[in-house]
């Protein structure tokens, strides 16, 4: 796909990869991603903005060419992974007067990471800004979008913040500007999801920095362009506030059917006590919609049959994740069937040691579940209510 015009000397030069299924070998793209790059062209100096995926170099290259790029002046590093990062020593090469603007920390990652010459890298400091001629680059440190070295860079007079990835999403399209949010939820809510979660209460200070600035087009660098960005905006902030919904996530795997039948029976009482229950078997399960499903739960439920003496290895996945994406989750509870040996609870609060919500007491059983494990399990549903009745009627 071809460069795109976003104003009057600013293009978008990245690369659609509606191929790509799999990122950090862990996040589902299940509709591609992009590696969005930007240029300017001002009066006195020319800027990119980011680069693309290395795999990608050559369409950044005929992007360029076909603007009649002859000559960068800088090029501008927001974040140092190499998705974005990746291309900047292929550039260099086809345009070797450029240099690489960057921040200290991003520096030092691009040296390592890319063995760039740090006689070519300029360093910035927070708010500093860069003259093109007509237009003046500003450039915003924002630490942890996800990595520690991220930065936004803004556009002053046009009032465009190139927001790095932040309020990005894996979507590939030949259509590189939204207007609205809701043809896009799914990928920017996963996005949010896998990438942005564990990293909360720095968004809230992002967004904060966004509430000043006010931008009138925020141009991140995967996924549409947000020409109206006041609702992805809004998302991000109920998503990262503290507030839950009355939801709850059910994870579990079951190996002869004794867990599965608790899990339907918890599925069915929180289902008539008005909790929405997400749930995933385990072994059939879209992590993408996993992580998604974890953003606005009130709760999360793990559940799972003993496995040699402990958890079983899909149980323990789901809780590694949860425990690295940290949703804002307030309770956590399990259930589970075993039959000569009981570890599993303590293996799952083990994963999930550095979370902050409360454990409730899960329910176990040995074989197939009784009468008595299914009340059990029905006084549990009722907890979980209770518990999520006391969480606050804004969420409701
Ligand atoms: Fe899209 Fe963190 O790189």
């Amino acid at each position: 796909m071809n460069s795109k015009q976003i104003i009057e000397n600013v293009f978008w030069v990245g690369a659609q990869d509606f191929k790509r299924r799999l990122f950090d070998s862990l996040v589902p793209t299940p509709d591609g991603t992009s590696y969005n790059a930007y240029l300017i062209k001002g009066s006195q100096k020319t800027v990119l903005i980011d680069t693309v995926d290395p795999t990608m170099s050559e369409v950044l290259l005929q992007n360029l060419v076909s603007l009649n790029i002859t000559k960068i002046d800088f090029i501008i590093s927001n974040h140092a992974e190499q998705d974005h990062s990746g291309s900047i020593p292929f550039l260099l090469r086809q345009y070797p007067e450029a240099k690489v603007v960057t921040n200290e920390k991003c520096k030092d990652q691009l040296t390592h990471l890319l063995n760039i010459n740090p006689e070519k890298i300029i360093t910035i400091k927070d708010n500093e800004t860069l003259d093109l001629g007509n237009f003046t680059l500003r450039f915003i440190f924002a630490p942890w979008v996800h990595w520690p070295e991220t930065m936004f860079t803004y556009l002053q007079e046009p009032n465009i913040l190139f927001s790095c990835d932040f309020l990005g999403s894996h979507f590939a399209s030949t259509d590189i500007f939204s207007k609205d949010l809701d043809e896009i939820l799914p990928q920017f809510k996963l996005y949010y999801a896998e990438i942005m979660m564990p990293y909360r209460a720095q968004i809230k200070s992002h967004l904060q920095k966004l509430d000043t600035i006010k931008p009138a087009i925020i141009a991140p660098s995967h996924g549409p362009i947000h020409l109206l960005p006041s609702r992805p905006i809004s998302a991000y902030k109920q998503w990262a506030s503290d507030n839950v919904k009355n939801e709850t996530v059910l994870m579990y795997v079951s190996m002869h059917g004794s867990t599965e039948k608790m899990a339907n029976h918890l599925l069915s009482e929180l289902t008539r006590q008005g909790i929405k229950v997400h749930l995933f078997e385990l072994s059939s399960t879209d992590i993408g919609k996993l992580a998604s499903a974890l953003v606005d739960a009130g709760s999360l439920i793990f559940g799972g049959p003993t496995v040699v003496n402990g958890l079983h290895p899909l149980l323990a996945y789901a809780a590694y994740l949860v425990s690295m994406l940290k949703p804002k989750a307030r309770l956590i509870t399990m259930f589970g069937s075993y039959g000569w040996a009981q570890k599993m609870q303590e293996q799952l609060l083990n994963i999930l040691s550095s979370t902050k919500a409360e454990v409730i007491p899960g329910v176990f059983c040995k074989g197939c579940p009784n009468n008595e494990s299914m009340q059990a399990l029905s006084n549990l549903a009722t907890e979980i209510s209770h518990r999520h009745k006391s969480f606050g009627q804004e969420s409701f």
